[in-house]
């Protein structure tokens, strides 16, 4: 595939520096909490929209401040404040799941990607997108957005997307194109007119 990728990736961080939105889950990679907003918010994104999270998000991170509390924590107190969310089975494994970090791991989420996916509740998806955030691993997360990025703008829908791009920030370019699908490439009525790369796009091209 001839296509520029730095140029490309240049311009999807370019286009998320300037407009991504302030989500109480995206603070400095170096803050202490960072580990545990991360894996707390990707389990309670991976099947609920970013805007019902939110307020689920802050309650939780008031009563249970960090992972080692929520590994103390009892189930019926975590199932408490996952209330209204659903899929309950999410908030069992991340109290399970955090026992194990805080026994096994020191409280540390592992850097093996074979190591996070024995941890319960984490599937290919969340053990990339947490590399990616919390480690800066060149991993793209396929969820639905990034899926239908990716297969617009190129017909492709793989793993190997991640070799169309190259940067250095691969923590924010995986977020980037979430946060691209959810604004920009949207599901109806993509905003192509405000895009940054229509000009590499097959969807576009093909409209
Ligand atoms: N969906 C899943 N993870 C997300 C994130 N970190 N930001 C926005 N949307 C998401």
């Amino acid at each position: 595939m001839h296509i520029n990728n730095l140029n490309l990736s240049k311009k999807i961080l370019s286009w998320y520096d300037n407009n991504k939105r302030r989500l109480p889950w995206r603070i400095s990679k170096k803050s202490k909490k960072n580990q545990y907003y991360r894996i707390l918010s990707e389990f309670m994104l991976q099947q609920t929209q970013v805007k019902t999270v939110i307020p689920y998000f802050n309650n939780f991170v008031k009563k249970i401040p960090n992972l080692k509390a929520l590994s103390k924590s009892n189930e019926k107190k975590v199932l408490k404040l996952w209330e209204g969310l659903g899929y309950y089975t999410r908030a069992k494994n991340l109290h399970k799941t955090s026992k194990i970090l805080i026994k096994k791991y020191n409280g540390q989420i592992p850097e093996s990607f074979v190591k996070l996916k024995e941890l319960p509740g984490i599937g290919d998806y969340t053990a990339n997108v947490l590399l990616a955030l919390i480690y800066n691993q060149p991993r793209v997360a396929l969820d639905g957005n990034v899926k239908r990025v990716l297969f617009r703008l190129f017909n492709i829908n793989t793993e190997d997307a991640v070799n169309l791009f190259k940067t250095k920030r691969n923590g924010d370019l995986a977020e980037a194109l979430m946060e691209f699908g959810a604004l920009i490439c949207k599901p109806q009525d993509p905003k192509c007119h405000e895009c940054k790369i229509k000009k590499v796009c097959a969807y576009y091209a093909s409209e």
